[in-house]
Formats: C-alpha cells, structure tokens, sequence
C-alpha cells in the first residue's frame, strides 16, 4: 500500500479546499457589486493586516516585489545608496534593491537559521550605507534587537521582508514591526496566500503609507491629479476578498504548519540537519528546510518513493546570471553551502499528520537502511 502513497510538495487545490464556500459566496458577492479594484474589500483587508500584525497601516498592493520596491522608493533613499541584504536572500529581495536604483551589499547569513548575520553588518558599513534589509527566511525570524540596534546607531533604515513569515514573532513582537516598513507577498504558497497574485506594506510611519498609497496608484493624490511617477500596483477586490477569508485562519494554519514541523524534528535521523529552533521565536515553518551532503541524492530517492521536494533555493544570487556582472567573482561559501545542501520538506496546511509520519518514514530509510 504504502509503495501507491504519493506526498506532494504542496497541494494548493487541498489547502484551499477548506475554504472553498466561503470563497464562493465572496467572489459572488464582489462580482454582483461592480467594483473590483481598491474598494472595500481591500480597504477592510488593509484594516484587518494592520490590526492582527499590531501596526498603524497596511496599503495592499499587486505583489511582495512591488511591496517592497515601493518602500525603498517611498523611503526617498538616496540613488546609488547601499542596502545591506543577506547573500542568500530570494532573488526577488535583491532585484527590488537594484529596481529602486540602489546597489545590494550581499554579506553571509547566520549558517544557524539561515537569516541575516548581526555580526556581518559592520564590515558591510560604508559611508554610502542607506538601509538594512532583512529577509525573514522559511517561516523564522532574523535576530531584530541586534540589527535594530546597529541601525539606529549608524541612522540606517531598516526594512524586513515578510514574505515567508506572516505571522512570526520575535520575543513576542510581530515580524513587520521592527523596522521602518515591512513587505508581505501573498503568493499562493505563502502562509496567507491568495489565489493570485497579491501584496501589502506595513509601516507605522504615516508619511511614508500616504506616499506608498499614491504610489500604488500612478501616484494619484486623487483621481487624476498626479503627484508621484508611481506605478500600477494595485490589489484587486476579489484578492482581497479571499484574503479576508484566509486571515480568519491564519492562526489555525501556522498552527497546523507548527505541528508538522514537530513531527519532523521529533522523527528525523540526527543525520539531517534540522531547522534551528529559538525559545524567542513562534516561527511559522513556511518551509521546513534540512539540511544534507548528499541532498540531490536523497531528493532522488524521496521522489521514487513518490514524495515531492523542492530546493529553496537551487542558486545563489551572487551566482545568478542576472547578476555575474555585479557580483560574479565574489565568493559567499556560507551562502554557497546552503544552496547545494538545502532540501524542503512537504509541510503544508493540505498535509496530515500522517503524511509527514511516511516523510520521516522514508527519510530514516534513506539513512538506516
Ligand atoms: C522572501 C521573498 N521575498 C520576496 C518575494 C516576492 O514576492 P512576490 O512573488 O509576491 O512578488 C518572495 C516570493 O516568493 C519571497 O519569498
């Protein structure tokens, strides 16, 4: 029987099935309105992010990209600046730093939790250092009382990217809160996922979420009179919508991703290395990354044992080809070991407590024989 057993990677059609009424009489309800682009559905939307994340303002926006090249660009960095980012953060993170006209300064991450390295950052510092940007990786959290220190010593701005992390608390401070600005994708995958594509940002500056709102807009101070060069980065009504409905159990889903990840690091062989787990941090286990030499080897006989991986991920942005002209002769080998020893575990809200038994099944049966 278990020979038949297929564990997907992830089921987006599962984890939505639990939701799917409500999504209906949602969609209906938007589409018998006639308004489908920033109304009260995103409005409320806004309101409720902005409530459960314990922050002023939320401004939803197309998607975590957007979210965050529009802090960067609502921030007025100075052109040319330097941002400070994690080398192994998602190319996404690094492309909204050069999109905003600002040049990336990759240092090595936390080898423990695979975050940015505190330590790191005062070698990083130049003279033309703008901003620190966190990218909260795989559901945990970076060390923010240590980066939230060097930045107000040196008068650095400093923004997280959320988008793996809704929910994720640090000493019971809300991811998104530690900063200046904090962007959120709401990619299908993610934790709280729409059913397209999606974003937010939230801040607690008010200047900068009256100028981000323009912006998402064309830059409209009101229709028709334009005040920024801004872009169209709106979020859709029926997003919205199914992202209201979602909210209400975003709790219940981090929750369920919480036990899985513990069967996983109560079960595998210590063979694996296993996601750091901090007494500080509720992470949201977005993904539950091991770690292993041979990880191409053994994703290999995962899959002819029919259970889905993915690698997050395969290539590091120093060694991306959009990249090798800015950083191509560098070299990052924390960095480089992550990427060519990471390997993501199923661990979705569509998942059973007994589909990851089987996972830890297979994979001690990788190491044991
Ligand atoms: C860490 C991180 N930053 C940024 C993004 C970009 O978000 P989006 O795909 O919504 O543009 C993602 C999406 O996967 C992400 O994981």
């Amino acid at each position: 029987m278990d020979s038949k057993r297929k564990i997907d990677y992830e089921n987006l059609r599962a984890v939505n099935n639990s939701f799917l009424s409500e999504y209906h009489k949602k969609s209906a309800e938007v589409i018998e309105k006639g308004w489908y682009i920033l109304g009260q559905e995103v409005d409320k939307f806004e309101k409720e992010y902005a409530s459960y994340n314990d922050i002023e303002h939320c401004i939803g926006v197309a998607s975590g990209l957007d979210a965050l090249i529009l802090i960067l660009e609502g921030l007025d960095l100075p052109k040319g600046s330097e941002v400070i980012i994690p080398a192994n953060a998602y190319i996404a993170s690094i492309i909204s730093v050069i999109r905003a006209g600002l040049v990336p300064v990759l240092v090595e991450p936390d080898i423990r939790n695979y975050n940015l390295d505190p330590e790191k950052l005062s070698d990083a510092l130049t003279d033309k250092t703008s901003a620190v940007m966190v990218v909260h990786l795989y559901g945990g959290m970076t060390d923010m009382p240590s980066v939230k220190d060097f930045c107000t010593s040196h008068n650095l701005y400093l923004i997280e990217d959320c988008a793996q992390a809704h929910g994720a608390r640090l000493n019971d401070k809300m991811s998104g809160t530690w900063g200046d600005a904090a962007a959120f994708s709401f990619y299908p995958t993610k934790n709280l996922g729409a059913l397209g594509d999606a974003g937010a940002i939230v801040t607690s500056d008010e200047k900068l979420a009256t100028k981000v709102r323009m912006m998402r807009n064309y830059g409209f101070s009101k229709k028709y009179y334009c005040d920024y060069l801004g872009y169209n980065s709106r979020l859709d009504e029926l997003q919205a919508a199914f992202l209201r409905v979602k909210l209400k159990n975003l709790e219940d889903i981090n929750n369920h991703k919480r036990n899985l990840a513990q069967i996983y690091l109560n079960r595998l062989n210590s063979a694996y290395t296993l996601p750091y787990v901090s007494s500080d941090v509720v992470n949201v286990f977005h993904i539950f990354p091991i770690r292993y030499e041979k990880r191409d080897d053994l994703r290999k006989f995962l899959a002819e044992h029919n259970i889905g991986t993915e690698i997050h991920y395969p290539v590091p942005p120093h060694q991306q080809e959009c990249l090798k002209d800015l950083y191509g002769s560098f070299s990052f080998p924390i960095s480089e070991e992550i990427h060519s020893t990471i390997l993501s575990l199923p661990i979705s809200y569509g998942h059973m407590e007994a589909d990851i038994e089987y996972v830890c099944k297979i994979m001690n049966k990788y190491i044991e024989g």
